[in-house]
């Protein structure tokens, strides 16, 4: 059957360079017959026991997506050498059941596969996919440790574009090439 990836992207910025590096994977993934669908994770409310259950119908969606998908890749900038707190936002709810009574993070992330991307600044957004590695893994979710941080080149802040070279696209690469061992 065919596998898919659910792409979160940790900027919700409408021409944010983390999301052209996330369409680069999901085409190349693609090319390779594996589908990808793009998490909206800018709907989410902010996390809030207050309004946990009944859960928000945008929260109960991103858990579904989550559900239906073999593996996640996160590509991601980093803030303040964090985790962007949209992002962050969106994994708490992912780490919390939907329904009143359960306990627990839900059963469908335990082990699930997480690829880890990103793209920043002087250091190439590492910092925070550090923290992004820690944290996913306390969830129970199981990422590569083969993160990749890619530095965004001060042209493209100039012009607004970013265009990977050779290099960032090898390194890219590698990491699709490891996408059908992770599905094991
Ligand atoms: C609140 C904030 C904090 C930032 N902190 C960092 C940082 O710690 N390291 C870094 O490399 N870039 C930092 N940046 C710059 C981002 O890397 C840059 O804005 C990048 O374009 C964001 O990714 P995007 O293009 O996908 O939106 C920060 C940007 C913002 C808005």
């Amino acid at each position: 059957m065919t596998k898919k990836v659910l792409m979160i992207v940790g900027s919700i910025r409408k021409d944010s360079f983390n999301k052209t590096v996330a369409k680069y994977i999901a085409d190349n993934l693609k090319q390779d017959g594996i589908e990808t669908e793009f998490a909206n994770i800018s709907k989410l409310p902010f996390m809030d026991q207050d309004i946990e259950f009944p859960a928000p119908k945008e929260v109960t969606a991103f858990h579904d997506q989550v559900k239906e998908t073999d593996a996640l890749w996160i590509v991601s900038p980093e803030y303040n050498e964090m985790i962007p707190g949209v992002l962050k936002n969106a994994l708490d709810w992912l780490s919390r059941p939907t329904e009143m009574g359960v306990f627990g993070a839900p059963k469908f992330i335990m082990n699930k596969p997480v690829i880890l991307s990103g793209a920043g600044g002087k250091k190439a957004a590492t910092v925070g996919l550090s923290h992004l590695l820690s944290l996913t893994k306390f969830m129970g979710l199981t990422p590569s440790e083969n993160v990749v941080g890619l530095q965004i080149p001060t042209a493209a802040f100039m012009s607004g574009h970013f265009d990977m070279d050779d290099d960032q696209k090898q390194k890219l690469q590698m990491q699709i090439s490891e996408v059908d061992h992770l599905f094991g």
